[in-house]
């Protein structure tokens, strides 16, 4: 996977990528990361890249050139036309499986705004998705872009391993993770759950799967009108809940 970062901040995106499993996957070449600083491509003084917003208003609002500029300069690094990602609280709303989709690609852009936004001919020209990370406003695009870039990354082969495991975990099958425990047994009165104790394969996934069924209908009940449940499943859930 490469991703191809244009942001005012590209420190930023380097500090935050470059750490943990994502700079892992860095280092061993499984990811690329190329933060693009969009200053670079102004032709204006003081490498400028904002405007007063015309219609007037509060604010001011990013140029076209640049930001036209820099995609041009990726398609023809790569010689193609990647798909180009806008950070925006206007977009769809991100979840894992567009997460899992977006790993499909082979290389991703990922455009990070600031100030009242971008000019509008950036998203008829050269957006091809706008994703938001949650109804909620902040301050650019750049936490949005890693936070996609983390999801993404932990779906291409390789970037996990056994240790990180993927397989069971929340939202996998629109359930959420069991509980999960560590040494010690016993910490602060509380005790871990006999049964994970037991050694018992076959009883420990019963109860984890149980487990994952209370805890999606207590904590995310919406999920469970997606999930897909065994007939086992349904009836766990309603003899418990009518308890
Ligand atoms: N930029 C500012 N807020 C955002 C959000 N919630 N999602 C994506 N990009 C943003």
């Amino acid at each position: 996977m490469n991703y191809y970062v244009l942001s005012l901040f590209p420190e930023m995106i380097e500090a935050g990528m470059k750490t943990s499993i994502t700079g892992r996957a860095i280092e061993q070449g499984i990811i690329n990361l190329y933060s693009i600083n969009i200053r670079d491509y102004s032709k204006r003084k003081h490498n400028q890249v904002d405007d007063y917003p015309y219609g007037g208003g509060a604010g001011m609002v990013m140029q076209a050139e640049p930001i036209c500029l820099a995609c041009e300069d990726i398609r023809n690094r790569i010689g193609r036309s990647p798909r180009i990602v806008y950070m925006t609280p206007q977009g769809r709303v991100f979840n894992q499986n567009i997460a899992k989709e977006l790993a499909k690609e082979e290389e991703l852009v990922l455009l990070c705004g600031h100030y009242e936004g971008i000019d509008e001919r950036v998203i008829e020209k050269e957006v091809t998705d706008c994703i938001s990370i949650g109804d909620y406003v902040l301050t650019g695009g750049e936490l949005p872009a890693m936070v996609v870039m983390d999801a993404v990354s932990r779906m291409v082969p390789g970037v996990l391993t056994n240790e990180d495991s993927g397989a069971d975990e929340s939202f996998e099958g629109d359930l959420l993770e069991y509980p999960q425990y560590t040494r010690p047994q016993e910490y602060e009165g509380m005790s871990v759950p006999e049964i994970l104790l037991s050694g018992h394969h076959a009883n420990i996934e019963k109860w984890r799967r149980e487990q994952s069924l209370l805890r999606t209908a207590k904590w995310r009940p919406d999920l469970l009108e997606k999930a897909e449940l065994s007939k086992k499943d349904i009836e766990f859930l309603k003899k418990t809940l009518a308890e």
